[in-house]
């Protein structure tokens, strides 16, 4: 629970340090309570590039801090747990590019989902998030699509985008992964009437049997404009904090209900980033995120490109 006293604080220091708080919605509920802008990874790299102010505290894992450092580089920008990491972020080889790029020659792209490290984004040539994905590998020029590091995700683009020959590398989000089928099913036999809401970094199984699949700040819109009563939210549990702002805001608090599957998806990572923790980067001036400047330009090139062809 946030005090009176450390939202003060934060507000007070903020303005000393000219600071917005830019938070995910996975983040702990009161980190997000501290934000200035909560939203998906397309909105924050989009706001991270065109606040206007001298300090970034971005509550999130360090991917998303360093491309707001990479698409803002005068900015200073903290991280509130600069050991927050998102192992999917990782998943990834030169040599799978590399073998793409001999195999395909000027008729590949490589489409690297922004849960990606520097060096990867500088490798690739264009940066996608959940929410801007399709649409960008639709607008390539190139036939052929190395789609890293996500294999689920890259699934879901590949069945959505036909017309494209996608090919998929191995990577995955271990809580979106671990999300099982039979919970799902075992919620859809209690609550028949429910709309199943999918994280396209689910299982393709799971993709599968979904009725909506979108990016957080699309699964929240569907359940906060949506008819129905009930839904199934199969992402990570932080995202019921705005869904039930949302629904408060229009006076649907009572009228709508959000299931979980029993063994509730948290991001160990994203949980870290507390509201004391926002507070003490700024307090204290720690967490400043660098990004490796031999991969810099490379891959503010990668985010930038995605910027335009997601407009
Ligand atoms: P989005 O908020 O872009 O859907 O991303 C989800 C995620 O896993 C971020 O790590
Ligand atoms: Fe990475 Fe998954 Fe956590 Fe997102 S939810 S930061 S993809 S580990």
């Amino acid at each position: 629970m946030l005090t009176d006293e450390l939202r003060d604080e934060v507000a007070r220091l903020k303005k000393e340090q000219d600071a917005v708080i830019l938070a995910h919605y996975y983040v702990s509920d009161d980190a997000q309570d501290l934000a200035d802008y909560i939203g998906d990874s397309y909105f924050l790299a989009r706001k991270a590039a065109t606040l206007d102010c001298k300090t970034l505290v971005f509550a999130g894992v360090e991917f998303m801090a360093e491309s707001a450092k990479l698409l803002s580089p005068k900015k200073r920008v903290l991280m509130p747990d600069p050991t927050a990491d998102c192992p999917m972020a990782h998943m990834m080889t030169r040599a799978t590019i590399d073998e793409a790029r001999a195999e395909y020659g000027d008729d590949l792209a490589v489409a690297c989902y922004v849960n990606s490290t520097t060096e990867m984004k500088a490798w690739s040539d264009v940066c996608v998030t959940s929410s801007n994905a399709q649409r960008i590998v639709e607008r390539l020029p190139q036939h052929n699509v190395l789609f890293i590091p996500d294999m689920h995700l890259g699934h879901f683009i590949k069945e959505q985008v036909p017309s494209k020959n996608v090919i998929l590398n191995d990577g995955f989000c271990p809580t979106h992964e671990a999300i099982e089928l039979r919970e799902v099913e075992a919620l859809k036999a209690a609550h028949p009437g429910a709309i199943v809401c999918v994280h396209p970094e689910c299982a393709t199984w799971l993709v599968q049997a979904a009725d909506y699949v979108g990016s957080t700040s699309g699964i929240i819109g569907r359940v906060t404009s949506g008819s129905e009563s009930d839904y199934i939210i199969c992402t990570v549990h932080g995202v019921l904090h705005q869904i039930q702002k949302d629904l408060a805001a229009a006076g649907q608090a009572q009228q709508k209900h959000c299931y979980f599957p029993r063994t509730t998806p948290i991001c160990p990572n994203m949980a870290k980033v507390t509201g004391e923790k926002v507070a003490a980067c700024l307090r204290n001036g720690t967490g400043e995120v660098e990004v490796n400047p031999e991969y810099a330009e490379a891959a503010r090139r990668s985010l930038n490109l995605m910027l335009e062809l997601a407009k």
